[in-house]
């Protein structure tokens, strides 16, 4: 096992693939910036990786968990959470789980606190304007604001996410951003006071295809009447208890992070 570089990046995306992932070169490019990837290899194959983001010492974030098919069912999972679980070192430890992953984290200790859905289509629907775009003078607010609802400051990861992100826009109760996964605008982190508030967040970042990860399920009614339908569902997943105010967090900046 070692520490993932951004050479590495081609084998993790054949690796996704081998699982039936899509293909997401920026993603991984940009969790391997704001985190740090652990590959596991056999010779100069890589059969298994994860990325923790470390949130200073109060959260981590587990995420990419994948083992090659051919060699899956014989400790390599279990081995590489371990390995995650022991870098994060952290009071905190949250994921999103499939179902394929969700009998491990169990078995180390996480207990699934709630469903997000996947809702993925194109956007049908007017932008309200309710928000602004961000200025530079909002960067600071927006960082405390998420640190509060999150429950741990993600400065750090921050910092990378104002360049990723393609839009982020602001309103008086919250803000969200847009990124880009290939053809699709990724649409999150969405922070409001009410679920009908975060819905205008979307409405005013959203245009083409659009993916959205929410819990709120009038947010998840909404985003199927607005061309954009339920997809899949993962348990959200966490080891140790979650602080913040997340009732106000409507969709994760990606399920990798939280
Ligand atoms: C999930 C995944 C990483 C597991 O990797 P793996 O190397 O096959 O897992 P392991 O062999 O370490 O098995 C882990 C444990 O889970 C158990 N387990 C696996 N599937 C299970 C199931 N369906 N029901 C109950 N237990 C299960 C195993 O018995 C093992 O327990 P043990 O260590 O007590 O024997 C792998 O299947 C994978 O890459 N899947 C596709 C991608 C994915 O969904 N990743 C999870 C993202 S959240």
């Amino acid at each position: 096992m070692r520490v993932l570089t951004p050479d590495d990046l081609p084998a993790c995306v054949r690796l996704a693939s081998d699982r039936g992932w899509p293909e997401e070169p920026a993603k991984w490019a940009f969790l391997l910036r704001v985190g740090t990837g652990f590959g596991l290899f056999e010779g100069d194959e890589l059969i298994g990786t994860t990325i923790v983001t470390r949130f200073g010492d109060a959260h981590a974030a587990v995420s990419m968990v994948l083992v090659a098919s051919a060699h899956g069912g014989r400790g390599w999972g279990r081995r590489l959470v371990g390995h995650a679980l022991e870098f994060a070192g952290t009071p905190v430890v949250s994921l999103h789980a499939t179902s394929f992953g969700k009998p491990l984290y169990e078995k180390l200790g996480f207990r699934s606190v709630g469903r997000v859905t996947a809702h993925v289509g194109e956007f049908r629907g007017a932008a309200p304007g309710t928000s602004r775009p961000l200025a530079e003078a909002d960067r600071a607010r927006v960082v405390a604001v998420d640190a509060e609802v999150f429950g741990a400051d993600r400065s750090g990861m921050w910092e990378e996410l104002f360049g990723f992100a393609e839009r982020v826009r602001v309103a008086d109760d919250g803000f969200a951003a847009a990124w880009r996964n290939g053809d699709v605008t990724m649409v999150g982190p969405v922070v409001a006071s009410s679920a009908a508030r975060a819905a205008e967040l979307v409405a005013d970042l959203a245009s083409g295809v659009v993916r959205v990860d929410v819990r709120d399920p009038w947010l998840g009614a909404w985003l199927a009447r607005h061309g954009v339908p339920a997809r899949f569902t993962v348990d959200l997943m966490v080891r140790g208890e979650f602080g913040g105010d997340r009732a106000r967090l409507f969709a994760p900046v990606m399920q990798a992070l939280g």
